[in-house]
Formats: C-alpha cells, sequence, structure tokens
C-alpha cells in the first residue's frame, strides 16, 4: 500500500522514519501521468533500495510561459493505482504551493553542462529543474535517487550537482524505455494524433540509421549526426536540434571518438519530443 503526503515535512518524516529503521531510501522523482518508463525507475529502485519514494510534481518553476503547463496530463488516480501494483511505499505529491511560498527566490544553477542542447531552447528549463530537484533531496536525505536517461542532459546536470554539492545522493541513469516499434514513452506521447504518433517514429528511424553507420565503422560525430538528421527532418515540423556531442561534457564531440551522444529535439505540431543515443554504448533503438 503506498502511503501519499503531501506536505514537505511529512515527506521528510517518512523518509527519516524509513532510514531509522535500517531502509534504504530509493526515490524517483516524477511530473506524474506515469508510464512504463516511470515503471522501469521503481523497478531499478526496489533493486536497490528498500523504501521507495515516488514524488509526483509538476513543477511550473521548469516550464516557461508558452510552455505545456497548465495542460500538462494530470492522471493522479490511475498514477496512484500504478504506483500500488508496483510497490512503491510513500508517493509525494505537494501542492506547488507548499514547495514555493510566497516569497521563495532561490534558485540553483549548473552553469556549462546548461547550456548546450536543450539550454539553447528551453533556457531557464534546468535551473527550474535542479531547484526543485535540490528541494527534494533536501527533503528526501540520503538515498539513491533514479533518472532516465531520455532526459540524458537532465542526468548529466543532476550527477554534477549532487557531486559539486556533496549531496548524499547515489544517482542512477536508467535505460530508456521505447514502445514495441521504438518510440521512446513520454507522458507528452498524449498529445500526439494518430498520424503524428506515426510520423513520430521519424526520431527513432534516425537514430537507427546513425547507429547502423556507427556499427559499420563510421566515426566522423558531423557525418553521424548529419545522417540521423536527413532521416529525421522530412517527418517532423519542426527541429529543434539534431546535436553530436561528447556524452561526458555535452560539448562538441573532438575527432574519432570512443562514444558519441546523438540527442535529438523535434516538434510534431505544438508537442516537442526528446531523444537520444549513446553510439558504442547503447544497443540499438
Ligand atoms: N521512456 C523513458 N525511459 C526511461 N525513463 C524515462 C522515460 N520517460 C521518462 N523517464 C524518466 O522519468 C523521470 C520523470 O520524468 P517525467 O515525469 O518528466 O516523464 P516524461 O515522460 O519525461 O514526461 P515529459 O516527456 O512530459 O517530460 C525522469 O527521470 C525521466 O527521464
Ligand atoms: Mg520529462
Amino acid at each position: 500500500m503506498s502511503e501519499v503526503v503531501r506536505k514537505p515535512t511529512e515527506f521528510r518524516r517518512a523518509c527519516e522514519d524509513a532510514r531509522a529503521v535500517q531502509r534504504r531510501v530509493g526515490l524517483v522523482p516524477t511530473m506524474g501521468a506515469l508510464h512504463e518508463g516511470h515503471f522501469s525507475l521503481i523497478d531499478e529502485a526496489r533493486s536497490r533500495a528498500d523504501f521507495i519514494a515516488l514524488t509526483i510534481f509538476v513543477n511550473p518553476l521548469q516550464f516557461a510561459p508558452g510552455e505545456d503547463l497548465a495542460c500538462y496530463p494530470r492522471t493522479f488516480e490511475s498514477d496512484l493505482a500504478g504506483c500500488r501494483e508496483r510497490g512503491v511505499d510513500l508517493v509525494f505529491a505537494p501542492e506547488p504551493n507548499a514547495m514555493y511560498p510566497p516569497g521563495f527566490q532561490t534558485e540553483v544553477s549548473v552553469k556549462e553542462l546548461g547550456k548546450p542542447l536543450e539550454g539553447g531552447f528551453r533556457t531557464s528549463h534546468f535551473d527550474g529543474v535542479t531547484t526543485v530537484v535540490t528541494k527534494l533531496f533536501n527533503l528526501t536525505g540520503p538515498c539513491t535517487a533514479m533518472f532516465g536517461r531520455k532526459d540524458y542532459q537532465q542526468w548529466k546536470i543532476l550527477s554534477r550537482m549532487a557531486l559539486d554539492l556533496h549531496m548524499p545522493i547515489e544517482l542512477v541513469g536508467c535505460p530508456i524505455i521505447r514502445e514495441a516499434d521504438g518510440l521512446a514513452l513520454s507522458s507528452r506521447n498524449r498529445y500526439l494524433s494518430p498520424s503524428e504518433r506515426e510520423r513520430a517514429l521519424g526520431i527513432v528511424s534516425g537514430l537507427r540509421h546513425a547507429y547502423d553507420a556507427w556499427a559499420h565503422g563510421e566515426r566522423d560525430p558531423n557525418t553521424l549526426r548529419s545522417l540521423a538528421e536527413e532521416v529525421i527532418r522530412p517527418t517532423f515540423d519542426r527541429l529543434d536540434y539534431v546535436a553530436a556531442a561528447d556524452p561526458e561534457t555535452l560539448a562538441p564531440s573532438p575527432p574519432s571518438p570512443s562514444r558519441l551522444l546523438i540527442a535529438v529535439a523535434a516538434h510534431l505540431g505544438s508537442t516537442r519530443l526528446i531523444d537520444n543515443l549513446v553510439l558504442g554504448e547503447d544497443p540499438r533503438p
């Protein structure tokens, strides 16, 4: 049975109580509208910890004006059912006012890693993420925290933040869960019309194109990037980027890398999708 708490102080107390009886806390931060990607994080948490806390909070600070904050899918009852089924012990679902009371004015920012890729298009997004995750880490206390590599840059930024600020958190980056046809699961996929859902496969086709070239020995970052882009561009209404980057620094890759991040952000109508692949590491998507 998953207990639900709304107040930050209640959440902190429940995590403290778990640690007091020698349970390792596994934290799964989410914005709700749970899917198999989230459930895989819960499963990973269960394998590493024995008290599983999942947070559901659509964080206003990480949405820019004009983004989809107001219409972001909110499916609390079915999320709760999923949490119960998957063995979540504690669900923390605060109200925005509890997280950002009047007078709130502190932000946490990771400088360089936040600039490329998503940073060029969602300028204040990562400061919103690092700030809310700092708050969640502070409330949870020492724990193992799961993040999906679908949000590859987010995972790298949060890992850097935890290291830089001596946070007592072990961060785990979990593999991308995909639909049978390869589309990366995302809460935002439910915005897609049937024809957009079909066209969304352009991303995974592009990533596969780069993967296959890599498997045949291609190592030039810009060639690999272009191969992905030429498949992706025609099926999308708009591309923010198809980028090739160093998987650790996220800066432009040196020539002939041993691993290469290919990261994509693209629009179908009003829906923005992201995906990525680390060549030389990830399996064929
Ligand atoms: N397909 C996926 N595979 C693995 N992890 C995922 C996947 N989708 C989301 N996650 C992870 O779940 C956590 C919570 O993400 P979030 O609640 O924003 O879900 P989301 O599907 O990314 O939603 P949206 O696309 O609307 O942002 C993040 O660590 C994210 O990386
Ligand atoms: Mg997300």
